[in-house]
């Protein structure tokens, strides 16, 4: 894994949005797959900004985001399209016919989404760059502890940590799901790359279980150590229980000093 250990939150979303911005420069047409949560919000602005100053364009992109909540509609501000919408896709040249969520429509059931949303990734080629934040217990997407490490998108139960720490969100009388539509823990593993964002002292143990921790479906976001091209972006903060914090301070330096030889990091 290429652990960046950058001074704040700022720091660390103005380098995903450059990561993502070079991706976009050499492959206009990328496959994105995208997260939402409060850690994004500040990465998407950074994006927003590039595509009106002309740097990158979305036009030929297509996009899958990683979750959606069962029994919210795409018009409730509290879904992940209205999420998306607000603060990504009305803002970019995003053709939003492509942007895709595992979206469960009225009538439609919940367990055929899955499969149907993972066709749709196989038919787009697979991702190219997959978006990820992480929960306080180690969850990606929606992948809670105790998840398959090989599961595919399906309908999760939330644990009741993420329903309260997500409640923050709703206000006493709406009605807040239980329920959630997520790509799977192997789906996210076939994405070519992995950029998994996380910032702030509440997720330091989640990202010292997740980087250094043995690999256990007890912490989800363990299993990208098996991944091959995976750049984790932290904050100070976040990285504060990382015990071999050192050794990837060195390592990013040597590997600024190679990437200005050679073009690209080695690390992995
Ligand atoms: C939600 C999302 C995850 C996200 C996590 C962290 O539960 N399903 O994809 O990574 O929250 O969110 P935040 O960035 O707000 O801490």
């Amino acid at each position: 894994m290429e652990i960046i250990i950058l001074k704040n939150a700022e720091k660390v979303a103005a380098m995903g949005g450059e990561l993502v911005a070079e991706l976009l420069r050499v492959s206009p047409a990328a496959v994105l797959g995208l997260a939402t949560g409060g850690t994004q919000l500040a990465l998407y602005r950074i994006l927003v900004a590039k595509c009106h100053a002309g740097e990158i364009s979305f036009r030929n992109t297509c996009s899958f985001n990683l979750d959606e909540y069962l029994g919210v509609t795409p018009d409730n501000p509290q879904s992940y399209r209205a999420y998306m919408k607000r603060e990504l896709f009305d803002q970019i040249d995003i053709d939003q016919d492509n942007a895709f969520l595992p979206e469960c429509d009225e009538g439609q059931n919940p367990v055929l989404v899955g499969p149907a949303y993972e066709q749709k990734i196989r038919e787009a080629g697979g991702i190219d760059l997959q978006l990820l934040g992480i929960g306080v217990n180690g969850h990606i997407g929606f992948n809670e502890p105790s998840s398959s490490l090989n599961s595919r998108t399906r309908v999760k139960t939330l644990t009741r940590q993420t329903f309260e720490d997500n409640s923050r969100l709703f206000s006493p009388d709406e009605f807040q799901p239980t329920l959630a539509i997520t790509m799977g823990i192997a789906t996210i593993m076939n994405a070519r790359r992995i950029l998994l964002l996380a910032t702030g002292e509440n997720k330091a143990a989640a990202v010292s279980k997740m980087v250094e921790g043995p690999l256990t479906a007890m912490c989800p976001a363990s299993i990208l150590q098996m991944h091959e091209r995976v750049t984790v972006l932290l904050d100070e903060a976040a990285a504060g229980g990382l015990r071999n914090r050192d050794y990837y301070e060195w390592t990013h330096l040597q590997n600024e000093s190679l990437k200005d030889r050679f073009g690209r990091s080695h690390e992995s």
